[in-house]
């Protein structure tokens, strides 16, 4: 069966390392597997052949990989946060989600998500600590695509405060401040309490910081409130709708920015009936989701806890 000589087999030009490597895991099992290995071998060869790495250049790459790694823990995500910065988060999240058949634009899970957010009743406040800001009052509805209310969908949101901090990253704020998740009535709707987002920088202390310094990119994301929103018998909406209209939106260190989730966030200066215990200036949105017909499945949270 195998026709290749030992001396074939050997090493000792460039162009014998992607054939070699390749025989190698030729015997995989798993087909998937094997595709994604035999184009990743091939793709990151091809890379290194072009480029031509000097030693000290691949083992201060390696550092850099590792220390991803080192600065990955309960409270804080450097892996997602460098496959964001580098535009991949965004290429799969479009690959996967093209919204194509009218459904909500998705957008990037981002490192912050937490998971088991406390369930809140509709009109609940989910500024648990004190968390200076105007207020936010954000409603909506959840649809299909086409158009019929969803009734029992589930909405978890988690935004980032005004300091522009998640309470994951700031000791002043009560575990899971600015995180809940809501259920939607009979006609779809939703509606809930919260401040308004600022925009903020990506934590910048770790090796992505180091890349973004080099490579003079600004650190900050625009303004915007994450949520997830599933039902049954429908694929999950992974999104962000975002608070900026202005350049913030297209200079997002992480490329999650979409034209299609931008909010109305409407300004209010003068008291309103609708609110009446607003303090102004307060802020209103309301957005409809869509979605469409499929298997709801949910991401893995990159964090699962809160320092101090
Ligand atoms: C976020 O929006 O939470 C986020 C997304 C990607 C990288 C950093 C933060
Ligand atoms: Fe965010």
């Amino acid at each position: 069966m195998n026709h290749i000589s030992v001396e074939q087999k050997l090493i000792s030009r460039v162009e014998d390392v992607t054939p070699t490597v390749l025989r190698a895991m030729a015997a995989t099992t798993d087909p998937r597997l094997k595709q994604l290995m035999t184009s990743l071998v091939t793709h990151l060869h091809q890379f290194v052949i072009e480029t031509r790495p000097t030693e000290a250049e691949f083992e201060y790459g390696l550092r850099w990989i590792a220390e991803l790694g080192h600065r990955t823990n309960e409270f804080h995500n450097e892996v997602v946060l460098a496959a964001d910065a580098i535009g991949v988060s965004t290429l799969i999240d479009l690959i996967n989600n093209d919204g194509m058949q009218g459904e909500t634009m998705s957008a990037l899970l981002g490192p912050f998500y937490r998971g088991e957010a406390p369930q809140c009743q509709c009109g609940d406040c989910i500024a648990r600590s004190e968390t200076p800001g105007a207020e936010l009052y954000f409603s909506g509805r959840v649809v299909g695509v086409d158009g019929a209310p969803i009734e029992g969908a589930t909405l978890d949101v988690w935004q980032a405060s005004p300091v522009g901090l998640y309470e994951n990253q700031d000791e002043s704020q009560d575990d899971f401040n600015l995180r809940g998740k809501f259920r939607t009535d009979a006609e779809g709707r939703f509606h809930f309490v919260s401040v308004k987002p600022a925009g903020y920088p990506v934590p910048t202390d770790g090796p992505v910081g180091d890349l973004l310094r080099a490579q003079h990119r600004t650190p900050l994301r625009p303004a915007h409130i994450h949520f997830i929103v599933s039902a049954p018998a429908h694929k999950t909406l992974i999104t962000q709708i975002f608070a900026d209209t202005h350049e913030a939106l297209v200079n997002d260190v992480v490329f999650g920015a979409k034209r299609q989730i931008v909010g109305a966030f409407v300004r209010h200066d003068e008291p309103h009936p609708d609110y009446p215990g607003a303090a102004t200036p307060f802020y209103t949105c309301h957005y409809e989701f869509k979605l469409v017909e499929g298997t709801p499945c949910f991401p893995m949270p990159p964090i699962s806890g809160k320092k101090g």
